[in-house]
């Protein structure tokens, strides 16, 4: 059997994270292999492409240039040599990323980012996507109390409302790809949203 591809999206403050290693622990209970990784990021060379990426000033283009340069490398050594292994990739964020913050966030052009997307990705893309939606004025309070901003998050609460535009206007090209997940509400509702989300899969 070859692997499923589940993508993790939504604004930074949705909760992403907390509920992407319950799934991990969900589905290694029930035997899978599972891969857990993120972007930009996964491999080792990502991983540095990733710290320019958050911390470093640049603009739009180097900065997209960037993302996919890491989204190569990591679909190349690590993601498809997992779903050729039959194993569950779970990764926090992908290209609907790119075209959420650098596309819609940033004002990148989105012919552009479909003509990456195509050279990087060669057709792959997610078999689900469980996007995190909420509020940017709820998601706003939630990073506050959390953590140390990164070059994103420290964004305006317009620059989210134009990101999650993005990912609703994403939702509308592959909406049987997408799954929203109301993420304003308690985790133990979000959870049963996933949880009903993967049972309906027919995959298992
Ligand atoms: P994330 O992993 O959610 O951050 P954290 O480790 O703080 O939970 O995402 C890192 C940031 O990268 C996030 O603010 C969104 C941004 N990003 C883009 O702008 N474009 C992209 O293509 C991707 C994958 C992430």
């Amino acid at each position: 059997m070859s692997g499923r591809f589940i993508t993790f999206e939504g604004i930074d403050g949705a909760g992403k994270s907390t509920h992407i290693t319950a799934l991990q622990a969900w589905l290694s209970a029930r035997g899978h292999e599972v891969l857990l990784t993120r972007e930009p990021g996964g491999s080792p060379l990502a991983e540095q492409l990733r710290e320019l990426v958050l911390h470093q000033p640049m603009d739009a283009l180097s900065e997209t240039l960037l993302i996919f340069a890491a989204r190569r490398d990591h679909l190349h050594t690590c993601i498809e040599p997992a779903l050729a292994r039959g194993a569950i990739v779970l990764c926090d964020r992908f290209t609907d990323a790119t075209f959420a913050y650098q596309g819609a966030g940033r004002g990148f052009d989105l012919g552009v980012l479909a003509q990456l997307e195509s050279w990087v990705q060669q057709g792959r893309q997610p078999d689900l996507t469980l996007w995190f939606d909420l509020p940017p004025q709820v998601a706003a309070e939630r990073r506050a109390a959390a953590r140390v901003p990164d070059r994103f998050e420290q964004q305006d609460t317009a620059f989210f409302a134009r990101v999650r535009h993005g990912y609703a206007e994403r939702m509308a090209q592959a909406p049987q790809r997408f799954v929203r997940l109301g993420a304003d509400a308690d985790r133990a509702a979000v959870w049963a949203q996933i949880a009903s989300a993967l049972e309906q899969r027919p995959w298992w």
